[in-house]
């Protein structure tokens, strides 16, 4: 089996899939320590990890030639990675940093499932899109963020219509005590 995951609720997920025997995983995030930690816990035979960033092209099809390499097919995509900055408002949005962060919410689990779909249809797979409230909610200064979710949740509702051998969901997680939220509680004057 080969997933996508990555760390704070990734690493929490990544954890509760290797406690199944049969479970292997391509782990990926811009940090190398994290992974390379999870890798030393679980062993080379179940853990391989791409370091990089999963908006950058090159980084995107390395991870699915890794799973193939690594594990002969890909069952799931787990979408985790995500960011929330900028947090501002829309009167002072800088839009370099709208599209930055959409190349990450976004963009990159585009190209990722996309270039996954061949293995994901022979492995009747599936994909887990890590979304968030703030699609549907107002939340002060989340423009960028609560937009970027809103259009993955639309990704996920056309990929199931278009991919019946590939099931999609989309999960709110609620709020989980990760490095997210330190970043939304130094944030607290808006
Ligand atoms: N925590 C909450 O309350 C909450 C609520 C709703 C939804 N969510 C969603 O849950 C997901 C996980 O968030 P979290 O709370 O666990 O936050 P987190 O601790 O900040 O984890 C985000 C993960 O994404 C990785 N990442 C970010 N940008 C990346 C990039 N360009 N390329 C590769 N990896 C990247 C980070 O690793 P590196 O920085 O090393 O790349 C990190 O492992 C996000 O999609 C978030 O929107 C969280
Ligand atoms: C994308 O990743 C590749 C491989 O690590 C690297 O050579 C390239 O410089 C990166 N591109 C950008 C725009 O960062």
């Amino acid at each position: 089996m080969g997933v996508i995951v990555l760390t704070g609720i990734g690493a929490s997920i990544a954890e509760i899939l290797l406690q199944n025997q049969e479970n292997k995983l391509v782990v990926v995030a811009r940090s190398e320590k994290p992974l390379i930690e999870l890798q030393n816990k679980y062993g080379k035979d179940r853990v391989v990890y791409v370091a990089g960033d999963l908006s950058n092209e090159s980084i995107s099809e390395k991870i699915i030639t890794t799973a193939i390499d690594s594990f002969g097919k890909i069952d799931s995509i787990i979408a985790n990675a995500g960011v929330l900055n900028p947090v501002d408002k829309i009167a002072n949005a800088k839009i370099n940093e709208w599209k930055e962060l959409f190349n990450i919410n976004f963009f990159s689990i585009v190209q990722l499932v996309s270039n996954a779909l061949p293995h994901l249809r022979s492995s009747k797979g599936n994909v887990v899109i890590v979304s968030s409230g703030a699609s549907t909610k107002y939340y002060d200064a989340w423009g960028a963020y609560g937009s970027s979710k809103a259009a993955i949740n639309h990704f996920a509702i056309q990929l199931a219509g278009e991919e019946k051998d590939v099931s999609i969901v989309s999960v709110a997680p609620g709020v989980v005590d990760t490095n997210m939220q330190n970043d939304i509680r130094d944030k607290c004057k808006y």
